[in-house]
């Protein structure tokens, strides 16, 4: 059966068992007064595969308590989208505000979640004093130290792993030009994965970015590198692949492979950002092939031992960062601007299951 058609029909499985489950529809074994059977959540049904699902969140969403409440129990993994990072985390230099990515994972560890740590080194949303001048390699390997040793030290026995090098690749697997590598040169990422380990032995240690779920010279340059890095005994504990999809792209059809090749490292592997935007309009088409992306994704990370889980990047369009980032395209989140389950929640359910 074509998968598009396979889709449908779960889905109308799924969602009779949800309007059981919810006491809207009654099954035969349906009482008056009988507490409706809870469904098992996505974490429930990822840790019986020995996984997490995790979603993104951010400071200002979190005064919408029926966002909060799916977010409080549909996931047992939480990554802050922004209130880690170096302009929230060091906003003057060697000053460190640590109000945002302490709400974080308060609200994560009041409802007994992990914390996937982003970001620690990346080109992107660093504070003015640090891009508005330049530097020395000695100041700046002075100021990278000291940004990475603070904020890990903070976070110490709170995380369950930091993303410590975002993006340092270009598509084409040559070194992004950022103001770390054009003034430290390629070391910085393993001085960035020492001194991390330094400040929290336990925490796993991330290299992150887009672009990377299907082989390629992208994802061949972080093959080589973990190689590199792994033969020389630099704390490298993982590869994660960030997954923002887009339908008319197509589907990575070597994901599986690839996590493959990295697991054979003695690397673990997530995907960290999962979105499939497309388009705008959303049609019913387009939402039952990103439901199938999504059901694909999911097998991909479970036929793959050391694939430890999947993060979305938000849970809901909502509050999805594809809007204002590409615009004309949107609806990439498995739960719509309602907060209703789309297909692709029930695909992941189902592959889950
Ligand atoms: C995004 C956030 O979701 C937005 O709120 C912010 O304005 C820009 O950054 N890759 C990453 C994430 O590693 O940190 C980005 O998050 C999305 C792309």
């Amino acid at each position: 059966m074509h998968s598009t058609a396979r889709t449908r029909l779960r889905i109308a499985g799924a969602l009779a068992t949800v309007l059981v489950a919810a006491g809207i529809a009654a099954g035969p074994a349906a009482q008056a007064g009988d507490r409706p059977h809870r469904q098992p959540t996505l974490a429930d049904l990822a840790e019986r595969h020995g996984r997490y699902l995790g979603s993104a969140t951010d400071n200002p969403e979190l005064t919408d308590t029926a966002y909060t409440d799916v977010l409080g129990h549909e996931f047992d993994m939480i990554t802050p989208g922004n209130g880690m990072k170096w302009y929230a985390t060091e906003p003057q230099q060697g000053v460190f505000d640590w109000t945002a990515g302490d709400e974080i994972v308060d609200l994560a560890r009041s409802h007994h979640q992990r914390v996937r740590a982003h970001t620690l080194v990346w080109h992107s949303q660093l504070p003015d004093w640090l891009t508005s001048r330049t530097w020395t390699a000695d100041e700046l390997r002075a100021v990278l130290k000291h940004h990475i040793q603070t904020e890990v030290r903070h976070y110490r026995g709170t995380v369950y792993s930091w993303d410590v090098v975002n993006e340092a690749f270009n598509e084409d697997g040559t070194y992004r030009e950022t103001l770390f590598y054009t003034t430290l040169g390629p070391g910085y990422i393993a001085d960035a994965l020492r001194w991390a380990h330094e400040a929290d032995p336990h925490a796993k240690l991330y290299l992150n970015d887009y672009n990377i779920e299907a082989v390629g010279p992208k994802s061949d340059a972080y093959y080589a590198l973990a190689r590199q890095l792994r033969a020389q005994r630099v704390p490298l504990d993982g590869i994660g692949l960030q997954a923002h999809l887009a339908l008319q792209y197509g589907y990575p059809a070597s994901l599986e492979d690839n996590l493959r090749r990295f697991s054979r490292l003695g690397l673990d592997t997530a995907l960290t950002e999962v979105d499939v935007r497309m388009q705008l309009p959303a049609t019913e088409d387009k939402l039952a092939r990103q439901a199938d992306w999504y059901r694909d994704m999911t097998e991909a990370c479970l036929a793959v031992r050391r694939c430890v889980g999947i993060t979305i990047w938000d849970y809901t369009d909502k509050y999805s960062w594809i809007p204002a980032f590409f615009p004309g395209e949107g609806a990439a989140l498995p739960w719509d601007e309602q907060l209703a389950p789309k297909p692709a929640y029930y695909a992941i359910r189902d592959a889950l299951d």
